[in-house]
């Protein structure tokens, strides 16, 4: 029993290995979001510290995409710099989806910004 309970023990570690592997690979580490930048400075995305780290579900933010660990169609190619029909533009999806998440977090995690320039960041 012993040895059988060790055995699917290190199939499954493999398995995580190679989940986090494929991530990693599909992935990238950080995202510039500077697409309609124009008042405010562009932001750095740390894509890797979300989607690994803090490990928030894929469909959070790509909520169009069915299986966002092969393909993600970019939010820009919807959320454009002015709304379009029913589509919010840029500046309100990503504001209510990053700030959105940040100010519920805020009082567990002061690590997530709410405020301007720490996202905005002149570098
Ligand atoms: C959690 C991160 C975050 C915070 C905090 C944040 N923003 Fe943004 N904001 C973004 C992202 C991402 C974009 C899209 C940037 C782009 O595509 O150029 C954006 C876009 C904008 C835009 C439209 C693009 C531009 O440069 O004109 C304005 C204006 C803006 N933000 C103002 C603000 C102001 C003012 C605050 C503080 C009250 C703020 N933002 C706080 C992430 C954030
Ligand atoms: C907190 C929000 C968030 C989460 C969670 C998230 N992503 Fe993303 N992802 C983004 C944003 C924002 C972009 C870049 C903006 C754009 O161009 O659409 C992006 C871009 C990508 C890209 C394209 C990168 C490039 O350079 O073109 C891939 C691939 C991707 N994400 C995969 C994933 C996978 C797989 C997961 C889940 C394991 C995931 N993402 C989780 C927000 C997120
Ligand atoms: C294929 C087109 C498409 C893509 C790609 C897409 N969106 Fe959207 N998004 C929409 C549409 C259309 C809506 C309007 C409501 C709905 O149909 O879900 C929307 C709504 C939203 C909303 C709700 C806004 C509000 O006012 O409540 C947020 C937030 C959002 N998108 C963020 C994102 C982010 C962040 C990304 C990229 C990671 C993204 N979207 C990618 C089409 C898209
Ligand atoms: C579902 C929740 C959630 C969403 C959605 C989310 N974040 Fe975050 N974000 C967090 C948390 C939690 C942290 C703190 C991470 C830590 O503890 O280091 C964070 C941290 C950050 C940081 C600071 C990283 C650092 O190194 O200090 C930036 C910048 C940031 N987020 C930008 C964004 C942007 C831009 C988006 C939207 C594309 C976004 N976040 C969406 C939860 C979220």
């Amino acid at each position: 029993m012993k040895n059988r309970k060790g055995w699917a023990g290190g199939v499954l570690l493999a398995l995580l290995v190679a989940v986090g592997l494929a991530l990693a690979a599909t992935a990238p580490d950080t995202v510039p979001l500077d697409k309609v930048k124009d008042k405010m400075a562009p932001v750095v995305f740390p894509h890797q510290k979300h989607a690994v780290d803090q490990k928030i579900e894929c469909k959070t933010c790509h909520h169009k995409d069915a299986e966002p660990a092969k393909a993600v169609v970019s939010c820009y190619n919807c959320h454009k710099a002015a709304a379009e029909g029913k589509t919010p533009d840029a500046k309100t999806a990503f504001h209510t989806r990053c700030q959105g998440c940040h100010k519920e977090k805020q009082a567990a995690n002061p690590k997530a910004p709410i405020k301007c320039m720490d996202c905005h960041r002149k570098s």
